[in-house]
Formats: C-alpha cells, structure tokens, sequence
C-alpha cells in the first residue's frame, strides 16, 4: 500500500520535487503508522534531509546508514567512487580521507572485499557513523589517523573534501545550509584549502609508480590546484565529468 495522498500532497506542498518517492520513502520508515509519518512530515518539509529522518540512503547501489548531523552522500560523487573501484586491486589498499558515513569506503568495500580499506573523519559523529556501515573509520586531521606503515603502499587514496568555495556557501539550497554542517561543505576560499593540503600529503602514502589519487571537486578548482598537483609530483591523469560536461573529479598519479 503506497503512502496517504495527503502525505504525498503535504510535500508537493513543502517544495518537495520527489514528492511521491519521498512519501513512500517515509511511509516505510514511519513503518506505516499515522502519528509517526505526521512527525516525519513536519521534519522533513521544514528541509530536514530525508535520509537524516529514514536513517538510510542508497549509494551507487550500497545501502548506508546516516546519522541525523552527518553529511548526506550525494549522486554527484557515484561516478568518482566506481572509479576508484575500478583502480582498487583485488587484494589492494584504499584510503578514504573525510568519509563523512562511510560512502565512499562502503562502495570500495562491496566491490574489492579483499582489498584494505582505512577511512578518515575530524566528526565523531560522521565516524560512528561510518563504523555502523561496516567501515574501519578513524578520527583526526586528513590522513593522521592512517598507520605510518602505510607510507607508499596505498593503491588509491580518494577524498571528499569540503571544497565549496566559501564565498559561494551562501549559494547553496536553503536546506543544505539550515542543516548540513558547514565543516562538511566550506572549502574556504576558492574551496581549495583541503585540497590542496591532500595533494601536498597524497605522495606519502601512494604506492610509488602506480598510486592514484582521485579528489572529487568542481568548477575551476582541477586549474587552480596544477601547481600544487606538480609540485607534489604528480600529474593530472584525468578529468571526470558529469552527463552536462560539469567537472566532478579530479585523477592525478605518479608523474
Ligand atoms: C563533503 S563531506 C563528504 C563525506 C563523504 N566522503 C561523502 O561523500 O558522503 C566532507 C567530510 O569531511 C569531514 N572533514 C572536514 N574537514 C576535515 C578534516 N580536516 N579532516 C578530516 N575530515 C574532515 C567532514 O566532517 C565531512 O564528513
């Protein structure tokens, strides 16, 4: 039995495109009870991300858990994590810097379940988070919670930084910057900061020859991040983009 139309309706109402998916979504999660869906609805047409209020949400076809306060993984950034599936040996080592829950670390994890898999997150939250999806998550700074030795071993380091520009925060959607942490979205200026701190710590960690890194980040930022990018000594390898030939990602390796 699919969701109440009034639910349905309530949020059409509230700005919801999705309003039908959303419905049944929390229809589900309210395990069909009247007096819960009521209280889902009013969270969520105040712009309360869905999946805080469902507690889940499918990536790149990986079901994840998501805490209420952890960043919610976007579509945005599937194509980036395939890849780097797709660079992962079987038996191989990844790292995920700032894995907000695990999306990223989960999705290596499904598709190389030989391969190592260390995830990073400064939020506790977004740790806890990413260690109920499974994920060997630590706390701290980038990459310093990753063992020492794992220096040069690491077939793909992969991170979603904050890497909006933070004279373009104000830009986001309403309900991104009512809810969302801005820790999990500012980049500072250009949005480079973490970036291009990434780049200048990435060469330890890769396997000399044959190490990748892949940044998801957009805009102008892959430009701006060259001379950073060469002298880590590495190089851009490749520019992944989306179906509107927006820049997405950024894959740089050994020069
Ligand atoms: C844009 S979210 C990406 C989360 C996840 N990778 C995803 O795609 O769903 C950025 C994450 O970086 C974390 N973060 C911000 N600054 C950090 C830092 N200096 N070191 C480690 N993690 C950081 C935030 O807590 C947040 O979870």
């Amino acid at each position: 039995m699919g969701a109440p139309d009034d639910v349905v309706e309530a949020l059409r109402r509230a700005g919801c495109v999705a309003a039908e998916e959303e419905a049944a979504e929390l229809w589900v999660a309210a395990g069909r009870d009247r007096g819960r869906i009521d209280a889902f609805v009013r969270r969520r047409s105040r712009g309360e991300p869905l999946a805080w209020i469902t507690g889940k949400v499918v990536f790149a076809g990986v079901e994840l858990a998501v805490h209420p306060g952890v960043y919610v993984p976007r579509w945005q950034s599937e194509p980036m994590a395939l890849r780097a599936a797709q660079l992962l040996p079987p038996a191989g080592r990844a790292l995920d810097l700032c894995t907000g829950c695990g999306a990223v670390a989960a999705v290596l994890a499904a598709l190389r379940p030989g391969a190592t898999i260390i995830a990073t997150d400064a939020d506790a939250a977004a740790v806890a988070c990413a260690g109920a999806n499974g994920v060997d998550a630590r706390r701290g700074d980038l990459d310093a919670p990753v063992p020492g030795d794992w220096a040069g071993t690491v077939d793909v380091l992969v991170a979603v930084v904050p890497y909006v520009p933070a004279e373009e925060m104000h830009r986001l959607d309403r309900d991104s910057r009512a809810f969302e942490p801005a820790a999990a979205l500012d980049g500072g200026p250009g949005g480079t900061r973490l970036l291009s701190e990434v780049l200048r710590r990435a060469p330890r960690w890769l396997r000399p020859a044959t190490g990748v890194v892949l940044l998801e980040l957009g805009g102008h930022q892959a430009e701006a991040l060259r001379p950073v990018i060469e002298d880590a000594g590495l190089i851009p390898r490749d520019i992944g983009r989306d179906a509107e030939g927006d820049v997405r990602y950024l894959e740089a390796g050994w020069a």
